[in-house]
């Protein structure tokens, strides 16, 4: 009998600890919850997302010699004078005769992921739709929520001029993206980099025809002209020598938030550090791990 209470008792010993164990555990996971997967305030991550890594007002919010024009966040107007398109970004704050708001969520959602507006036509070069279609459901739905609360701003702006004919769509139709797995650094810092940062974008090369050219991802080359002169998009591959493969982490991250090379040379537009400042250290991280993964191109 006494043998019975004395394995019961070992038992139920076991059984707590093994309890402890399993909270534990779950608090731990709730501790690493926000860095790792979707926020439950969408709003708060749309926020994050189109004011740090998608640099969405880089494009639509119109520059001065001082940067961002005061009382105009996401209101359009820059133009875009490369052959052979003059395109002016779009007001894309909630103004309802001169913005997006009269467009449903699914609406401002198609335009984004799929580049076609509610009328049908389809939106142009330099938004990367491309990479856009990459966006998850998620971080989808938390853009337009953030788009949907800022203040709308009375702000017409011109149509774009293209003088090419535009794809009657970039793609079918895109029906489901996942999350990036939460564990997978290099699978998030490409997610990260690509549809959401495009930053591989400005840093492949292109070849003939206005393609990317996917097999030297990272490795530079394409001209940005602007006030600032002509800037180069850099080599950003693990190479050595003409890439970022000798640099820190520090380094990188000095580059990609503030604008300064490893050299201490300040770094020129059109890149966002204003907004890349804003980037989290994990998606930081993540990004770094992505970049180091990259096969070196000299
Ligand atoms: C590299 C510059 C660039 C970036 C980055 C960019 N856009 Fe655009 N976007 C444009 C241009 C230019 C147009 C207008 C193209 C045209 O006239 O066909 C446009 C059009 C749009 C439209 C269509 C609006 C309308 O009234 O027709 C929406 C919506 C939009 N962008 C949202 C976004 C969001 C959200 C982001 C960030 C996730 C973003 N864009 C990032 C340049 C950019
Ligand atoms: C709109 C185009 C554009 C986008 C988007 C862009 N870059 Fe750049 N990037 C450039 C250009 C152009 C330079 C070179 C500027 C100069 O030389 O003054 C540069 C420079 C750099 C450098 C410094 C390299 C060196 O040798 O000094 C790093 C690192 C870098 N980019 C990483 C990134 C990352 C990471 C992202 C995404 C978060 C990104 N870039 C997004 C255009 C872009």
């Amino acid at each position: 009998m006494s043998r019975l209470r004395e394995a019961a008792r070992r038992v139920g010993t076991f059984d707590m600890n093994d309890i402890r164990k399993a909270l534990l555990g779950a608090l731990l996971l709730l501790a690493a919850w926000p860095a790792q997967a979707q926020p439950a305030d969408p709003l708060a991550r749309g926020r994050y997302l189109v004011e740090s890594i998608a640099g969405c007002g880089n494009c639509h919010t119109p520059k001065g010699p001082q940067g961002d024009l005061p009382g105009l966040a996401l209101a359009g107007g820059q133009v875009f004078d490369e052959q052979p398109f003059r395109a002016v970004a779009s007001n894309i704050t909630p103004d309802p005769d001169t913005g997006i708001g009269r467009w449903t969520d699914a609406q401002i959602a198609r335009a984004i992921r799929e580049g076609i507006r509610p009328d049908g036509r389809i939106i142009g070069p330099p938004m990367p739709i491309e990479l856009y279609r990459g966006i998850s459901d998620n971080d989808l739905a938390a853009m337009v929520a953030y788009l949907r609360s800022v203040p709308p701003v009375r702000h017409a702006v011109p149509a774009s001029e293209y003088r090419m004919p535009l794809p009657p769509a970039y793609g079918p139709p895109v029906a489901h993206v996942p999350d990036p797995p939460a564990n997978d650094p290099v699978a998030r810092g490409a997610y990260l980099a690509g549809p959401v940062g495009h930053c591989i974008e400005c840093h492949t090369p292109m070849v003939e025809g206005g393609r990317r050219d996917w097999s030297r991802t990272g490795a530079g080359g394409q001209p940005f002209p602007g006030p600032w002169g002509t800037s180069v998009a850099r080599n950003i591959t693990p190479d050595h020598e003409h890439g970022i493969g000798a640099w820190s982490d520090a380094q990188i991250i000095r580059a990609v938030a503030e604008g300064v090379s490893a050299d201490g040379r300040p770094l020129f537009p059109p890149m966002g550090f204003s907004y890349y400042a804003r980037i989290s250290p994990a998606d930081l991280r993540d990004l770094i791990a992505y970049l180091r993964s990259l096969r070196p191109i000299p």
